[in-house]
Order: structure tokens, then C-alpha cells, then sequence
């Protein structure tokens, strides 16, 4: 199915995935690959000094968004390393302390796959599961920690629904029992405020791309004190970012991350004003237009970027091909080239049917009124199409109760 409108430009409205660098980004950091290409680590001349100041000139910027202090940044090439690095790290400094991390079944993959790659080495782990609303039960985390627990990991957003996780209290909880909180925050920085004293988070992961930054940079905060966090590195080399995580930093990659979070820190409240707008004039305008919908995100506990929604009688793959003109995922991005229905909202009770019909929009700094507009009308279009070829919608619109109908061929 063709769009109606082939002449409009493509609008992307799949920010949670990765954002366009913003100008200001990328201006900073051109220099770094040409006229100030030094090694951040050159100790003896002008080039690796003037490298050497704008990493640290990054580091507190990124260290400021977070309210950390700058020696806690360690920067990596992105959120998927700064997971495995949290999770490895601890374990091959603390191991002798326990064996046991506590997860939940809806992280992002890179805290799943390494979670169970360790539970491949002989280390306990536990999933906690979610509720309906994907939420995860603080009296069930407490129920879960052992005198064996080193750490606890747990997203401070979810990058599907863009549920926001509660951070705070999990940070306390696990300050009374003396284990180490980790949280990927990827999706959350920069939308929603994150203060990593306040929240009680000891180990934080954050991208670039996520943000108006670069892909392929990233940083783990690693707290210094109440508790001095330790790791022991993954990647073993120069000894590097006080040998966390050796490798020649990447400082164009850096200087755009650091700008990126001063970026995101001085419009704070600009950006999420214009957002929060542009998530209600979509939830409004899809909710007038288009009926038999399930919204996905939690109502109220969600960032302002991120509106994941249910279209029901309608296959996902047909809805996406129908709107080719908006970028927008199914599940997450990083799983969209298998055809498994998204595990975050089955493992939130949704059936196949519904995960299958789920569309992830996210949008950002640079996404107008317009875009919105655009969405709003091409998805009444399409659904409206679609559902003309559903036997399913015509019954329910008729006032069937599906649930009664006989299916088999007699
Ligand atoms: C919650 C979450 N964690 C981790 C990642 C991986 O981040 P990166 O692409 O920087 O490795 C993503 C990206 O999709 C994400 O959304």
C-alpha cells in the first residue's frame, strides 16, 4: 500500500532508537579529527594537551547532567559496553563477596545477554517480572535480595514503552542492604532529570546517540565515594580511563557526548516542555481519529519522548509497510529484523496479536508540528484501510464477542 501523500517529505519519529547529531554537536567536535587530532594520553606536546583538556572539559559536562563528579565518568563506545563493563566489572572485583544479580525480565538486551552470559559462568540470577504495566514490584526486589546479592540492575526507562522505572526508591532499597545499584540509563538521560546522589546509584550507563550525540560513544558513571565503587576491566590494555577501560579514547566522539549533555542540561526545560507537547497532541489527535487502541505506556509514569500504542485488528508488518513515510519501530530497534513479537510487552501480559500490532513513536528536539500532524493523518488512513480488509474488526464492530465464536472447519 502506497501513501497517499508521496510529495511529503519522511519524517522520523524514531528518536528512542538513535537522534540526528544536533549542529552544535557536531560543530564541536569537526576540530578534533583535523586541526586538534591529538592522543588524549600524548603527554609531551601541545597536540595531546589540547586533546587531553577537551576530554576533561567533556567529562564534566557529561559528569553535570548526572550530578556526578567528573572522576566518576569512564568513557566507553556506548550504553551496550557501559552495560557489560557494570555487570562484568563487578563481578570480577566483587566475587568473592556473592554471586548473585538481581535483573528483570524487560531490560534492553545488553543487560540481558550479559546477565546470562554470567549466569553461563556459574552466577545466580534472578529476573524479576513484571506487572501489567511493565512495572516492576519493590517489595518483590526486596524478597529477591540474598546475603549472596552483589548487585542489582535495573533500567531507569524502558526503551519500548518508555516507562520510567523507580529509580529512586530502588537506589534506597539497595543502600539499606549494602549491594550495588546499577541502572541503564540510556533512555533516560536527558529526558528526565537524573541525580545520581539523590537516586542512590552507584553504576549508570549512558549513550551519545541517544541524545543529539554521536553513535558509538558512550560513559559509565562509577561511584568514588559512599561506596567507592571498584571494577575489575573487560578490555585490558594502556590502562586507560584509570584502567577501567583501556583504548585510545575517541575524542571527536567525547567532545560530541560532553557537548551533547551540556546541550541537553542548559534546555532541559525547553526540550521537555516542547516534547511533552508533541506527545500529547499525538496521544490526543490518535485517540479522536483512530478507535480499538491500547496504549502501551504507562499513563502517567513515562518519559515525554516515547508513546508505544497497540493497534488492535491489524498486523504490525502491514501497518509499517502502509506508513513508509514515517520512521517508527515495532519493539525495540535492535530486535526489529526478527519477527518475535516484542518480549517487554508480552512479558507485560499483552497477547502475540497486540505485540505484534505495537508501534513504538519517539520523537525529539527537532520534530515539528507538523511531523505530528503528518503521523496523525497517515496512521487514520492506513488504520482505517487495514481494517477494512478485517473480518475480525467488522464482527467486533457489530457487537460480536470473538471469544464465542466457533473457529474450526466443520
Ligand atoms: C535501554 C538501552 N540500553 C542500551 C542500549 C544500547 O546502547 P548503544 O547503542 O549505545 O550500545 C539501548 C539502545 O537501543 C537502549 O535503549
Amino acid at each position: 500500500m502506497k501513501s497517499s501523500n508521496d510529495n511529503h517529505k519522511a519524517v522520523y519519529m524514531d528518536y528512542a532508537a538513535t537522534s540526528p547529531v544536533d549542529p552544535v554537536v557536531l560543530e564541536k567536535m569537526i576540530p578534533y579529527y583535523q586541526v586538534k587530532f591529538g592522543n588524549a594520553t600524548s603527554r609531551n606536546h601541545k597536540f595531546g594537551w589540547e586533546a587531553e583538556e577537551a576530554v576533561e572539559t567533556a567529562r564534566e559536562h557529561v559528569a553535570k547532567l548526572i550530578n556526578a563528579s567528573a572522576k566518576e565518568i569512564i568513557f566507553t563506545s556506548g550504553a551496550t559496553e557501559s552495560n557489560n563493563l557494570a555487570l562484568q566489572g563487578v563481578v570480577n572485583m566483587y566475587k568473592q563477596k556473592g554471586n548473585h544479580i538481581i535483573t528483570c525480565v524487560n531490560e534492553h538486551k545488553a543487560v540481558l545477554d550479559p546477565a546470562n552470559y554470567l549466569g553461563t559462568l556459574g552466577y545466580d540470577i534472578t529476573f524479576l517480572p513484571v506487572d501489567g504495566q511493565g512495572m516492576i514490584d519493590l517489595a518483590q526486589l526486596a524478597d529477591a535480595i540474598t546475603p549472596k546479592t552483589i548487585l542489582i540492575s535495573l533500567m531507569a526507562v524502558n526503551n519500548e514503552t518508555g516507562n520510567i522505572y523507580p529509580t529512586a526508591e530502588i537506589g534506597k532499597l539497595a543502600k539499606e542492604k549494602g549491594i550495588l545499584f546499577h541502572t541503564d540509563a540510556t533512555q533516560a538521560v536527558g529526558k528526565i532529570e537524573i541525580d545520581v546522589d539523590k537516586m542512590g546509584i552507584d553504576l549508570l550507563s549512558l549513550s551519545a546517540h541517544k541524545m543529539y550525540g554521536p553513535k558509538g560513544e558512550g560513559a559509565l558513571y562509577v561511584r568514588r565515594k559512599n561506596p567507592r565503587v571498584r571494577l575489575g576491566a573487560v578490555q585490558h590494555g594502556g590502562g586507560h580511563e584509570r584502567g577501567m577501560r583501556s583504548g585510545t579514547l575517541n575524542v571527536p566522539g567525547i567532545v560530541g557526548l560532553g557537548e551533547a549533555c551540556r546541550l541537553c542540561h542548559t534546555r532541559f526545560k525547553e526540550d521537555f516542555q516542547y516534547i511533552s507537547k508533541l506527545r500529547k497532541m499525538l496521544l490526543d489527535g490518535l485517540t479522536k481519529e483512530v478507535d480499538m487502541m491500547v496504549v502501551n505506556s504507562h499513563p502517567e509514569k513515562c518519559v515525554p519522548n516515547i508513546l508505544n500504542i497497540s493497534f488492535e485488528y491489524i498486523e504490525g508488518e502491514s501497518l509499517m509497510m502502509g506508513i513508509d513515510l514515517i520512521a517508527v519501530s515495532s519493539g525495540s530497534a535492535c530486535t526489529s529484523a526478527s519477527l518475535e513479537p516484542s518480549y517487554v510487552l508480552k512479558n507485560a501480559g499483552l497477547g502475540d496479536e497486540l505485540a505484534h500490532s505495537s508501534i513504538r513513536f519517539s520523537f525529539g528536539r527537532f520534530t515539528t508540528l507538523d511531523d505530528v500532524q503528518f503521523t496523525i493523518d497517515s496512521m487514520k488512513r492506513v488504520v482505517k484501510k487495514l481494517r477494512e480488509m478485517s473480518p475480525l474488526y467488522e464482527l467486533v464492530k457489530e457487537g460480536v464477542d470473538l471469544s464465542t465464536i466457533s473457529w474450526s472447519a466443520h
